[in-house]
């Protein structure tokens, strides 16, 4: 059977440039053990993106399995940057459910392994979700960073606003409050 979004398309409608991929839930679920290594490598780097260490293998995983259900109806999608048959980062795109977000779609767990970064992974990964989201006609895109990490510092470049900050918001993978910058990006 087709999978499709939940407006009906076919979910491999879009296509990204290589190196970035969109996954089917099949590729999904037989990626989420590469994933969940990246998730573990990600946070034990020192990613604040919602896990305290120390992160077991079966939790990043759960994680992952958890998100499928997602991918399976159509409101979930994740996209991948691969080194060669690697995965080497990834990028989630979550659609609003509700009545009245029908325009809307959170950006989520952006992530690039370590010994990947700064050779535009993410960037690449922030722009495949731009064409991603179009496609969904999704124009409102929001997220949210821990304020002060590098990432703060990449969304901007990649045309996202500030929208504001929230103090003491997320515990760190060590226990530590940080705030949470919000962003979003109008792409009309
Ligand atoms: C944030 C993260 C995704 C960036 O991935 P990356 O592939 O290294 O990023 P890119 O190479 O595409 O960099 C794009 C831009 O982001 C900014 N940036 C990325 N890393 C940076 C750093 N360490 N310091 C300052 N700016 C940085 C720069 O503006 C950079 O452009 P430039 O290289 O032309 O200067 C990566 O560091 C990561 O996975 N961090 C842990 C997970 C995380 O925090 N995710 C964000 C969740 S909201």
């Amino acid at each position: 059977m087709t999978e499709t979004d939940r407006s009906g398309r076919p979910a491999d409608a879009f296509v990204p440039e290589p190196p970035v991929f969109l996954l089917s839930a099949a590729e999904a679920r037989a990626a989420v053990p590469d994933l969940s290594r990246l998730l573990k490598s990600c946070v034990e780097d020192g990613a604040g993106i919602g896990f305290i260490l120390p992160l077991s293998e079966e939790k990043a995983e759960a994680f992952w399995k958890d998100k499928l259900a997602g991918v399976e109806d159509g409101s979930a999608f994740v996209m991948v940057a691969k080194d060669g048959d690697n995965i080497a980062g990834v990028v989630m795109l979550m659609l609003a459910t509700q009545d009245n977000g029908p325009h809307r779609a959170e950006v989520a767990k952006l992530m690039v392994h370590p010994d990947h970064r700064r050779k535009g992974l993410a960037r690449k990964l922030m722009t495949a979700i731009d064409g991603l989201a179009l496609s969904l006609d999704r124009w409102l895109l929001v997220l949210d960073t821990v304020t002060g990490d590098r990432a703060e510092k990449l969304y901007p470049t990649c045309g996202y606003k500030k929208a504001g900050v929230i103090p003491d918001y997320a515990y760190d993978s060590h226990g530590t409050l940080d705030a949470t910058t919000v962003f979003y990006k109008d792409l009309r």
